[in-house]
């Protein structure tokens, strides 16, 4: 039997209208709207930024006295603006760090991550792998954030969930789970926010 079909949805369609590289810029402009994620002038992390949707919409909020820095597997198709910064970055290398900052030292106000593995079918394996790249991308933003940044994951949700939100909050001073309006219906995904890192941890 061939693949099922699946029709260009609304969020397809509006992200073409926006201009933006993916469906995803929506779920990230809904994240900010609720938390304040992003302002003029912020340093902001990106991690697993291809093709660039995040990162379209964090450019447009920090502005040219800000910085935003967008790292992949893959090479992102070039930016205009000057104030972007992408590379390519395995963020599970062992001198994944030490490449970021050779792109953009820190401290960064916000580390937002969309890593997501290349899917297998086999819910516990997905599951498992999604939770590695979340607790990569929560020990770069402990080391590379500023007290009181913030931080967004997606995580597949499963088995190790709520272990890994107690990780989060013994590192954020709030920590939020959310399931922003342009997710697939039968996505597994979530987003956890971290808001105030340090609060908890003698940091700040
Ligand atoms: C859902 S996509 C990100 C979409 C992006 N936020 C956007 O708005 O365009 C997930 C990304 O995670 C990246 N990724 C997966 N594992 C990675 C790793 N170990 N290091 C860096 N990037 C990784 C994938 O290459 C993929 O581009």
């Amino acid at each position: 039997m061939g693949k099922p079909y699946r029709p260009k949805d609304h969020f397809f369609q509006r992200a073409k209208q926006r201009g933006f590289r993916a469906r995803s810029a929506f779920k990230l402009e809904e994240l900010v709207g609720r938390f304040g994620l992003l302002r003029p002038g912020s340093r902001v992390l990106d991690l697993g930024a291809a093709p660039g949707g995040f990162l379209q919409v964090i450019a447009r909020a920090v502005g040219p006295s800000g910085l935003a820095v967008g790292v992949d597997l893959v090479a992102l198709r070039p930016f205009t603006e000057g104030w972007v910064r992408t590379g390519v970055v395995d963020v599970l290398a062992d001198d994944a760090q030490a490449q970021v900052e050779a792109l953009a030292p820190g401290p960064y106000d916000a580390v937002l991550s969309d890593l997501a593995p290349k899917t297998t079918g086999v819910r516990g394996t997905d599951e498992a792998r999604s939770v590695r790249l979340a607790e990569r991308a929560l020990e770069l933003a402990r080391a590379l954030g500023k007290p009181g940044s913030s931080f967004v994951t997606k995580l597949f949700m499963g088995g190790d969930f709520e272990a890994f939100r107690a990780q989060l909050r013994e590192t954020y001073r709030e920590v939020k789970v959310v399931r922003p309006e342009a997710t697939r219906s039968a996505s597994v995904e979530i987003y956890l926010v971290g808001l105030g890192l340090g609060a908890l941890t003698g940091r700040q």
